[in-house]
């Protein structure tokens, strides 16, 4: 059986003391066996949240890396910063970054490299958009990017690998996928890592494959009860304490 992850997606919400305050409302929650809590926050609150989190399960991402292990690149911060923050998860391919910051399938696929070779666990997002899907393509739009964004990674290194799927219609708008619509598409991402790559069971079985969408604790234990998705990657409903204690509690119980 596969563990539940629940991963909170701040974006650029929250200064350093909100991020605190955060912390120790929740670092008490019990977790069952199989349910994993992260928090993916602004570069500013890693050191933060690690501190406040030290004593706890509870893991702490970043939202982006930059490839390069160093050079001239404003504003940019390289896997090596991250390690030294000790930091356990990184997003990769989110669709505002692909949006809003010309983020492409080539980055996407050497910063997953760049990550795995230094032991943080890369969280792959792919997903369509509204036309995608209307247009019926949305299955073929996401096989196609994940064949991309995965080209040349080593059995091996999809070990480390979390992927979640995140039809770009529903972030942040309060439209969820159906339960069904986002089981057909983690089904349909297992089976494509299946069939790239040789070590088929151990690798299809075991990787974590998130929803991530306007998932809140309203609709979460419909997500969790299909069989392909493994957790969620939330935005709005990670950011209070009570709605990510009740998605921990719900992932508990799933
Ligand atoms: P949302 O964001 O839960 O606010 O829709 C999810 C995400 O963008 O990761």
């Amino acid at each position: 059986m596969r563990n539940i992850l629940i991963a909170g997606n701040w974006k650029m919400n929250k200064t350093i003391a909100e991020a605190k305050e955060f912390a120790e409302a929740v670092k008490g929650c019990e977790l069952s066996k199989h349910t994993e809590l992260a928090i993916l926050a602004p570069f500013t609150q890693i050191a933060a949240l690690k501190e406040a989190l030290k004593d706890t399960d509870i893991k702490v991402g970043a939202q982006n890396v930059h490839h390069e292990p160093s050079g001239a690149y404003t504003g940019e911060v390289s896997v090596a910063m991250l390690k030294e923050l000790g930091v356990d998860y990184c997003i990769v391919g989110h669709s505002e970054r692909r949006q809003y910051f010309g983020e492409t399938d080539a980055t996407v696929n050497i910063k997953l490299k760049a990550l795995i070779a230094e032991g943080i666990s890369p969280i792959l997002c792919v997903g369509e958009p509204l036309a995608a899907r209307q247009m019926g393509q949305h299955l073929t739009f996401v096989g196609s990017q994940l064949v991309t964004d995965l080209a040349g990674l080593s059995d091996k290194e999809m070990e480390q690998l979390v992927i979640a799927y995140e039809p770009i219609w529903a972030i942040g708008t309060g439209e969820t996928a159906t339960p069904e619509q986002a089981a057909e598409m983690c089904g349909l991402i297992r089976g494509i890592v299946e069939g790239l790559y040789c070590d088929r069971d151990i690798i299809a079985e075991h990787i974590q494959i998130l929803y991530g969408g306007s998932m809140k604790p309203e609709n979460a234990a419909d997500l969790l009860a299909k069989e392909d998705i493994d957790g969620g990657l939330i935005g709005g409903a990670s950011l209070k304490v009570d709605s990510f204690l009740e998605l921990a509690t719900i992932a508990n119980e799933a």
